[in-house]
């Protein structure tokens, strides 16, 4: 950046921005019938690829669906690859608000790498929507009126999981993940679930985002006496796993869940080692309604694979989109209107429609899912519209 750029300060943009608004300037954008600029920022790239992959298609399907419009206006999207990266992510996401003037921003997976999408949110006003990103202090303590997530917290699929083990009198299990925010908070998730049932989590196991040296993690399990081994993987790193973990003999031995991601748009890479295994998510496959066949068929005809829990992520944000700008007449900078509509909606999901808490996560059913021929099958309801307890959100 040259230094006359840099030495634009936040009151020095304020003036400018005061001053544009005296002269009946103040939206020139929406004057002028200028596309909204959505940035994008996701992994397409790393071991989260796919998942960025199958939300960016399925939020650009929504708005093709909608004739390329929202709210009134022509949305133009800017893709970022973020990498999973947290160490670039303050970078990333200045890059977007700056050089390419996003107006909304979409992001991300990855719940490190979320957090410089929520301060960018806070501290500008500028509406997010969480495609994915389980981090639970974006609906939690950090809650915003301008962050939205159509996703889940990292609480919900973990909590249910361990809901069902523990009524399953599994009295003794392990938690495995990469240490990090997701994998730590999934964990404090299945802990209490498993607890209401009158188990516990005796050993935690973890490993560095994104490392896949499982092996001297898979050696200790059988000196544990657990009944059960929980987990949170996701993406490429979760078809290694469960390869090693079947590999390993343990499959048969302790059997393995946890949060439905590790089973999830992976299953044709996890082959027979996945078959059988139980897990726990807000999506599913055989979830017969017309909404979710009709979503099913359109994602298929456009990206030529099936759809799973993050392309249908990806559709709903850009349906929590399409929600807040009907309410603010196309302009994300009417906050006040956008929010409220995004509030009063019921979005309906391919998963089942769904409302946001008043911390803006989904209030939704987290489906028992049994893995059978290359499917994650609904074979009940895990726990019914679960909604994250959004402990410490305080509105501003
Ligand atoms: C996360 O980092 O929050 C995360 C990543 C991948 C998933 C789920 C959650 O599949």
């Amino acid at each position: 950046m040259d230094s006359s750029a840099a030495r634009v300060t936040r009151r020095g943009l304020a003036g400018i921005a005061a001053g544009i608004a005296a002269t009946g300037l103040a939206r020139p954008a929406l004057a002028q019938g200028a596309p909204l600029r959505v940035g994008m920022m996701l992994p397409f790239s790393g071991t989260f690829a796919a998942l960025g992959e199958n939300i960016a298609t399925a939020f650009e399907m929504y708005v093709a669906e909608k004739g390329g419009r929202l709210g009134g206006r022509a949305v133009q999207i800017i893709r970022l690859d973020d990498e999973s990266n947290p160490a670039t992510a303050v970078q990333n996401v200045n890059r977007l608000v700056g050089r390419d003037r996003a107006e909304v921003l979409v992001g991300t997976v990855h719940s490190g790498v979320v957090m410089a999408l929520v301060q960018a949110s806070r501290e500008r006003g500028i509406p997010l929507i969480i495609p994915n990103a389980g981090n639970v202090a974006a609906t939690r303590d950090l809650c915003s009126p301008t962050v939205f997530r159509s996703s889940f917290s990292n609480w919900q699929p973990a909590y249910a999981a361990g809901l069902q083990l523990g009524r399953q009198g599994v009295k003794r299990a392990a938690w495995m993940t990469w240490d990090y925010a997701a994998g730590n908070e999934a964990g404090e998730g299945f802990r209490e679930g498993l607890r209401q049932g009158g188990g516990e989590v005796v050993r935690e196991l973890k490993l560095p985002f994104p490392e896949t040296n499982f092996q001297p993690l898979l050696a200790q399990l059988p000196g544990l006496n657990v009944e059960a081994v929980g987990c949170f993987y996701a993406g490429g790193g979760a078809v290694q796993f469960v390869r090693e973990y079947a590999a390993a003999g343990l499959k048969e031995r302790i059997p393995l869940t946890g949060s439905g991601f590790i089973t999830e748009g992976v299953l044709q890479a996890q082959g027979a080692a996945a078959e059988g295994m139980r897990t726990a998510l807000h999506y599913g496959d055989g979830i017969d309604t017309p909404r979710n066949n009709a979503f099913r068929q359109a994602f298929r005809g456009r990206a030529n694979r099936d759809a799973d829990v993050y392309a249908v992520q990806g559709y709903d944000a850009a349906q929590i989109l399409a929600a807040g700008l009907e309410g603010a007449r196309g302009d994300p900078t009417a906050e006040q209107a956008f929010v409220r509509a995004v509030r009063a909606a019921r979005i309906d999901s391919p998963r089942g429609a769904f409302t946001l808490s008043p911390s803006h996560n989904p209030v939704q059913n987290m489906y028992l899912r049994e893995a059978r021929g290359g499917e994650n099958r609904v074979i009940g309801i895990a726990a019914e519209a679960l909604a994250d307890p959004g402990t410490g959100c305080r509105m501003s």
